[in-house]
């Protein structure tokens, strides 16, 4: 049997939610190329515009964020799109029942381009409400579809809609995604973990606790030895867990008590929790499941502990 494209695993789901997928899958495209051209096209580097986040913009940020737009908004379900680099949602016909709203992440991990490393793009799809159809503040529970691209070694799609979690590699020659990972699963537990430890002054101590276990090795009271690994690229890290297990750890900490933490409700942790969640792994704040945190703005931020499910617990248990 040849292997399966990705257009033909969603030929049997929801048409309108599968058309909108492929869209998307077509926008991680054209960034993967953008992504691998940027230095031949003279696109690395920062653009002098600071977002709404008090980041400054790459180039690739924005020209991501202008394909996706350009690409999804030609679909006539698509009622709004909310992104990173965009201070309000934008807009794209008065919203009816059953359209979507599109969430996303264009480039993830872009203070990695410049040196090369895996960045990727971030989605997760939701109906317009029913109460209030121009209210995007959609708790993750209302997720129908998220994924990400991953712009590494090699380029992959890894999509759910919500009962398992699929992983399609590009080929490079035929412009396909192809079913090369099907069913990722998370294992229940896992001695690796990924956080930044440059922060470590910063945590609170149910965070210390578990790093200071972790580290303490066979010795400590887990009576074996972890690994740790940083990408600062979520989607890389991410992608890590999904392949080999692991635990991915960016809690509010005394420094970024304000803003509630780093990574972004809407579009950076519900569409990871959902995908982590179908993988039969976590997603917690360490107080409350991820999908269940109800959004006040558009640009909120979280605390996020997200993989294993043993791990996840057993943080959660120390808070
Ligand atoms: P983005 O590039 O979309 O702004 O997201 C970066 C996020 C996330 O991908 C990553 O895990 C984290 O920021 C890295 O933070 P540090 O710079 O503190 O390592
Ligand atoms: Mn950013
Ligand atoms: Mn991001
Ligand atoms: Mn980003």
């Amino acid at each position: 049997m040849s292997p399966l494209k990705l257009p033909e695993v969603l030929a049997d789901k929801n048409q309108d939610l599968s058309s909108l997928i492929l869209a998307i899958s077509n926008a991680c495209i054209g960034v993967a190329n953008q992504v691998k051209n940027s230095a031949l096209e003279g696109n690395l580097g920062v653009t002098g515009i600071i977002n709404v986040q008090g980041e400054t913009q790459q180039t690739l940020d924005l020209k991501a964020n202008d394909l996706f737009v350009k690409i999804c908004s030609a679909n006539p379900k698509l009622a709004a799109i909310v992104s990173e680099e965009v201070e309000e949602p934008l807009w794209l016909k008065e919203p009816e029942k059953d359209d979507f709203i599109l969430y996303i992440d264009p480039l993830d991990g872009s203070s990695n381009l410049n040196v090369d490393l895996s960045v990727g793009s971030i989605f997760s799809i939701t109906r317009v409400g029913s109460s209030d159809a121009r209210c995007v503040l959609r708790s993750g529970k209302h997720q129908l579809a998220a994924g990400y691209a991953i712009y590494g070694s090699s380029t992959m799609f890894v999509v759910s809609t919500g009962r398992d979690v699929q992983g399609y590699t590009l080929c490079v020659s035929s412009g396909d995604f192809i079913l090369t990972h099907p069913f990722m699963t998370i294992p229940k537990s896992t001695s690796e973990f990924a956080i930044n430890t440059s922060r470590a002054r910063f945590w609170k101590s149910p965070i210390r606790r578990y790093v200071s276990e972790c580290t303490a090795g066979e010795a400590g009271p887990r009576g074996q030895d972890f690994n740790m690994r940083w990408t600062a690229s979520m989607v890389a890290d991410v992608h890590r867990i999904l392949v080999r297990g692991g635990v991915f750890l960016y809690p509010k900490d005394t420094n970024n008590q304000s803003t509630g933490g780093k990574i972004r409700l809407l579009y950076e942790a519900n569409p990871m929790a959902f995908i982590v969640k179908a993988a039969a792994g976590r997603a917690s704040t360490g107080d409350e499941d991820i999908l269940s945190i109800s959004p006040k703005s558009l640009h909120q931020r979280t605390s996020v502990i997200l993989g294993s499910a043993d791990e996840v617990n057993l943080i959660e248990s120390y808070h």
